[in-house]
């Protein structure tokens, strides 16, 4: 029987632990030494789910099973590299995170041709503050499909490793949507995070807060930056759509705080790299100037020096 290896003790793992826990998935989850790992999930209809103890020496993965990462971008190479030796049958793997630039960090310690899926989800998850504890605060959908690559096919989605990894994610947390065109979806969620969560977590506001009229000018130039940049690496994305999209998810996110303002909160190391500062990056590469949301990367980092 496949089975789903979890790597880490964050919200979106648990709830991928519990979605299999409830429907009948094989899984193992396998947070970092000394890490406080949910022991039950709250589910979205009240019901407790008691999760399997964490695994802790992960055995050699069969062929059919996924390694689901659901780690922050920085957290990736050192996992990876921790994991290398255990994946000689050729594993699946599955980067879910914010931001972009995990699939760059997964090919340099895997390999190019190694079977790699991205994903984003819109499930809502929160570890409450003893840590033991997660919660699922919204039903959301997870989107799922290949990296771009030169050689890549049409009809590629369609391969056998493809199409079970991702059954097997959807038997475990519904619906998951197997895209023709994942890195379009990564890039539009990059896009609402590169204005949500360095606003939220500079002006210490919850979501909805983005939408004040005094953010107007901001939200735009970075959007405006965002479409600029996109469009120098293949993706063609309207201002104003970039925008709809900004408004549309802060004010359904309205009385949340993002993951960038809770790291913050926190004292914990935030995703700026991977999320305005992997914008900066690409447009240092194509000598394009984005001021904004280099103001971004400097001043989320200056809070927490
Ligand atoms: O990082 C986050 O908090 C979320 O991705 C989002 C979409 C901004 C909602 O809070």
């Amino acid at each position: 029987m496949a089975k789903l290896h979890i790597v880490g003790a964050g919200a979106i793992g648990s709830l991928i632990a519990a979605g299999a826990e409830k429907h009948g998935v094989a899984y193992a989850r396998y947070p970092k030494p000394h890490s406080t790992i949910p022991e039950t999930v709250k589910w979205n209809d009240s019901d407790i789910v008691s999760l399997s103890a964490p695994a802790s020496t992960p055995s050699c993965l069969c062929q059919d099973d996924v390694l689901v990462l659901p780690l922050k971008v920085y957290q990736l190479k050192h996992a990876l590299l921790a994991w290398s030796s255990y994946l000689e049958n050729r594993p699946p793997l599955v980067l879910l995170h914010n931001g972009l630039g995990g699939d760059e960090i997964a090919t340099s310690v895997l390999g190019e041709n190694y079977p790699i899926l991205l994903a984003t989800t819109s499930h809502g998850a929160l570890k409450e503050p003893d840590g033991k504890t997660a919660t699922y605060t919204g039903l959301g959908k997870t989107q799922i499909g290949l990296p771009r690559r030169g050689d890549m096919a049409r009809n590629d989605k369609h391969l056998p490793w493809v199409q079970e990894a991702s059954a097997l994610l959807n038997t475990a947390l519904p619906p998951v949507d197997l895209v023709d065109d994942i890195t379009r979806a990564l890039w539009q969620k990059l896009a609402i995070n590169c204005v949500i969560n360095p606003l939220t977590a500079l002006n210490n506001m919850r979501n909805g807060g983005v939408l004040l009229k005094e953010y107007d000018e901001i939200r735009h130039a970075l959007c405006r930056e965002f479409a600029i940049v996109a469009e120098q690496y293949g993706l063609v994305f309207s201002v104003q759509e970039l925008e709809k999209n900004v408004l549309s998810v802060a004010s359904l996110t309205a009385q949340n705080y993002s993951s960038m303002h809770q790291d913050i909160a926190m004292d914990r190391h935030t995703e700026i790299d991977a999320i305005n500062g992997y914008i900066v990056s690409l447009a240092n590469k194509k000598g394009i100037s984005v001021p904004t949301h280099a103001l971004m990367v400097d001043r989320v980092k200056g809070l927490v020096l």
